[in-house]
């Protein structure tokens, strides 16, 4: 297949692959030069319909160093505005001979539905509430590189899953390698599938926190929200927010993810975020790596 649209389409095996793809150009970029002339021949565009700053970054560098020829667009300053369709924009950007899509998308199946439209390579920035499965395969990299692997390892998502693409991503992707896999949260926030996933569910930060290996802490996607699903920031905080004090009650010393942006003293305390428990910043250092390991590996089926 030419895309990656979910981890729900990747088995263990493409996973692996992509990690070990992704370690020999970690090791790249970390050479005074950067960068590999793999993809000259590939043009990749682009295609933000919602705001990023890590994603949409960390792909046209991913790209940049692959020696791809990129362009940038963004939805809110293009012709969309003006009435045009995902299709006809796709279609008209695609006859300027780009090989590759990458897209965001506030609509949960966007990716999926191009694939289906247009003659292109489709790499799923993060679809709605749905799946982003590069952040996914990102946060696992950086859990094997912490841990030394991730089978076997007590993985606990934390906070607003019903609207995260970052959640049903890594439960995907963790289950996938042989991790257990908790949600954590207001229970007006946990959609009510999730059991039917074979996740646990607790309601209580410190019992959830004490399980596991490691707490990947979510931002509460309020811009998703149209009720109120939970009374107030404050209490949310109180509930579910990560302290140094929380981390210290316990019995063990965990590692603590973020895919951010981070809502710091709301989810995630400023000295947790800056932690030595933390590994935020090595997340984002190992999405270019990652980004061009996936990149990398659809372009040589494109080249065949
Ligand atoms: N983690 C993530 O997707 O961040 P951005 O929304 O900034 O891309």
């Amino acid at each position: 297949v030419n895309h990656l649209l979910g981890i729900k389409y990747l088995k263990e095996e493409d996973i692996q692959l992509i990690f070990e793809t992704a370690d020999h150009f970690k090791e790249v970029i970390n050479r005074p030069i950067k960068k590999v002339p793999s993809l000259r021949d590939i043009t990749i565009a682009n295609l933000f319909f919602e705001n990023s700053t890590r994603t949409k970054l960390s792909f046209e560098l991913a790209e940049k160093r692959l020696s791809a020829d990129v362009i940038n667009f963004s939805s809110a300053q293009s012709s969309v505005k003006k009435g045009e369709t995902l299709i006809d924009t796709v279609n008209n950007i695609l006859s300027m001979k780009v090989d590759m899509v990458v897209m965001r998308h506030p609509n949960p199946g966007a990716g999926v539905f191009l694939s289906k439209h247009v003659k292109a390579s489709i790499v799923n920035a993060g679809d709605g509430a749905h799946e982003h499965p590069t952040q996914a395969l990102l946060d696992s990299y950086s859990i094997r590189e912490k841990l030394g692997d991730v089978r076997g390892k007590k993985v606990v998502i934390v906070g607003d899953i019903l609207h995260s693409r970052v959640a049903l991503s890594n439960i995907f992707a963790l289950q996938l390698q042989g991790a257990e896999v908790m949600v954590c949260g207001p229970k007006t926030l946990i959609p009510k599938y999730i059991q039917e996933l074979g996740v646990k569910v607790e309601t209580n930060l410190h019992k959830a926190l004490n399980w596991c290996d490691v707490a990947n802490m979510l931002r509460v996607q309020n811009e998703r929200m149209d009720i109120s699903y939970f009374p107030s920031t404050r209490e949310y905080t109180q509930q579910f927010g990560v302290t140094k004090d929380l981390l210290d009650s316990l019995d063990k010393e965990i590692t603590i993810m973020h895919p951010g942006p981070i809502n710091r003293g709301v989810e995630i305390s400023s000295d947790v975020a800056d932690s030595k428990q933390s590994i935020i910043l090595d997340q984002v250092q190992n999405g270019v790596a990652v980004r061009m390991a996936v990149i990398y590996l659809l372009a040589s089926k494109i080249k065949q």
